[in-house]
């Protein structure tokens, strides 16, 4: 697994097959591996970046506040560094957010968009303190209240009683999330810009996807989206909550991979 330093700051990242680019964000509190199943669906056809965000993974941590900004400049810089000139770039959830700060700092970079279970609205100012006392909490006490609150919000109650392999893995990864990485993110999330007026202004494909059951990020977030991309597509997946990717990964990839298509053509 590669290392890249960029702007000071250690950045790791997984590169995979060749062709059109394809960059790939997770959400909050995972890592790159939350994109396994779209690495092996992708990589044959397409070149698949998939980076841990700085403070995830194996990504070294900044301290203080973790903007989305810098989250998006360290994207740029990744891809400078690997001569990608351009791309489609994917994010889940927070992935979303940096997603659209991408889009408003690298127009000319970006070749499609793929918002998964995200939205475009920054935090109301309950959910800002809410953020911050998460971060204290995650500093004092590690990544397991975290983990444990978000647990049920994440999956469906389906996945929860019938696939203990799919829970295990959305919880380990949220487990070992360095607690400081994880607060720095709450704090760039509570700071993050309202993108809703940016999203007119969205001129290349987009496919918005979203879990039918998705209890952080609901499905009415990505149908106003819908309402305001022009051409955009979206889907609804069925028998999915939060992580729709792994909950429903054959149907995300089979759509991923039209889009894709779609965009290259
Ligand atoms: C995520 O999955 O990235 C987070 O739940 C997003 C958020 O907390 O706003």
């Amino acid at each position: 697994m590669p290392f890249s330093n960029l702007n000071n700051i250690q950045i790791a990242y997984d590169d995979q097959g060749s062709g059109s680019a394809v960059v790939l964000i997770h959400g909050f509190p995972f890592n790159r591996s939350l994109w396994n199943e779209q690495i092996d669906a992708l990589s044959e056809s397409h070149r698949v970046i998939t980076p841990d965000l700085r403070g995830f993974g194996e990504s070294e941590s900044s301290s203080g506040t973790a903007t989305m900004t810098m989250m998006a400049e360290d994207i740029a810089r990744l891809m400078d560094v690997l001569e990608i000139e351009n791309a489609t770039l994917g994010g889940l959830s927070m992935g979303g957010y940096v997603v659209l700060a991408f889009y408003k700092q690298f127009r000319a970079r970006v070749r499609g968009l793929v918002l998964a279970d995200t939205r475009p609205q920054a935090d109301t100012e309950e959910a800002k303190e809410g953020r911050t006392q998460q971060a204290e909490r995650a500093l004092a006490e590690g990544m397991a209240t975290i983990a444990d609150a978000m647990l049920p919000k994440l999956l469906t109650p389906e996945t929860v009683a019938k696939r203990p392999s799919v829970v295990k893995r959305i919880r380990d990864m949220m487990m070992s999330t360095k607690p400081e990485g994880a607060a720095a993110a709450l704090l760039g999330m509570a700071a993050r810009e309202d993108q809703t007026q940016l999203l007119s202004t969205i001129d290349v494909p987009t496919l918005i996807m979203v879990g039918r059951d998705d209890a952080i990020t609901p499905v009415q977030d990505s149908q106003k989206m819908h309402e305001r991309i022009t051409g955009s597509r979206l889907v609804i997946l069925e028998n999915a909550g939060h992580v729709s990717n792994v909950e429903r990964a054959e149907t995300f990839n089979e759509e991923l991979r039209s889009f894709l298509d779609l965009v290259v053509s």
